[in-house]
């Protein structure tokens, strides 16, 4: 019989707010997601309401959202966008069922950082900017459905094949009980460059914001010597 794949005691890369991401045990360019048990709970044990709690596919709902995604752009795409994470399958581990997907590295070939990070370590540059743009024309252009495109959720990545370019890494799929975004093209593309913009919004403001809060001190300092 296979034996589960283990990871239990083994540290994960990156957390989420529900999954942990650890290392495939067998292969470097893999990453191998697991929800956590605590988050299980939080989102669908006793006391939430009864339709988080009776769904057929309990917390697994998530994965189910992502791989219709996976297929879709399967289906729909000469190649794989590289704006977006590639889910190569499940994994049966020992904390859990687990979904296998391409790791996005660095240029070192560590975890790509994410956007907040290049944000906090003064790394959104203008080009870096530019990348992230260029990303989200990408997923616009896709027949991707985006739910949450949130900084932690894009990283900023290096391939040999497409250089330095920005990752969807979780946050596609369609939540709405009418799956409207993903029936209409059109609402899908409408929605789509709306998220977009706020996201290049909020990027701005979040680096104008460090930039900020960087030169306040060094300003107050020079106030300071010079009294
Ligand atoms: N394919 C990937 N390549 C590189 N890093 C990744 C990848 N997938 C996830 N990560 C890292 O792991 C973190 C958590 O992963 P993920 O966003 O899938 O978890 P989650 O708990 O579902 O997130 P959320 O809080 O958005 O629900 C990400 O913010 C990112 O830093
Ligand atoms: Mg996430």
């Amino acid at each position: 019989m296979p034996h589960k794949i283990r990871l239990a005691g083994r540290q994960p890369l990156a957390s989420g707010s529900a999954r942990d991401v650890y290392l495939h045990p067998d292969d470097p360019d893999l990453l191998i997601k697991v929800i956590r048990k605590a988050a299980i709970e939080e989102r669908y044990g006793k006391g939430r309401p009864w339709y988080k709690r009776t769904r057929r596919y309990r917390h697994f709902i998530s994965y189910l959202r992502e791989i219709r995604e996976e297929i879709a752009l399967q289906a729909q795409c000469v190649t794989h966008p590289s704006s977006l994470q590639k889910i190569v399958g499940f994994a049966d581990t020992d904390l859990g069922f687990g979904l296998v997907v391409e790791a996005a590295k660095d240029r070192d070939g560590k975890l790509a950082p994410t956007l907040p990070q290049l944000i906090e370590t003064g790394r959104f540059t203008p080009q870096v900017r530019a990348h992230l743009a260029d990303c989200l024309d990408e997923l616009i252009t896709s027949p991707v459905v985006l739910a949450d495109v949130h900084g932690d959720n894009l990283v900023y990545a290096w391939d040999a094949a497409n250089g330095d370019h920005f990752v969807l890494i979780d946050g596609i799929g369609c939540k709405t009980f009418i799956p409207l975004h993903r029936m209409s093209t059109r609402i899908n593309g409408y929605a789509k460059r709306k998220r977009a913009a706020k996201v290049l919004m909020k990027a701005d403001r979040a680096n104008a914001a460090k930039i900020e809060r960087a030169a306040t001190p060094a300003s107050a300092s020079r106030l300071h010597a010079a009294e």
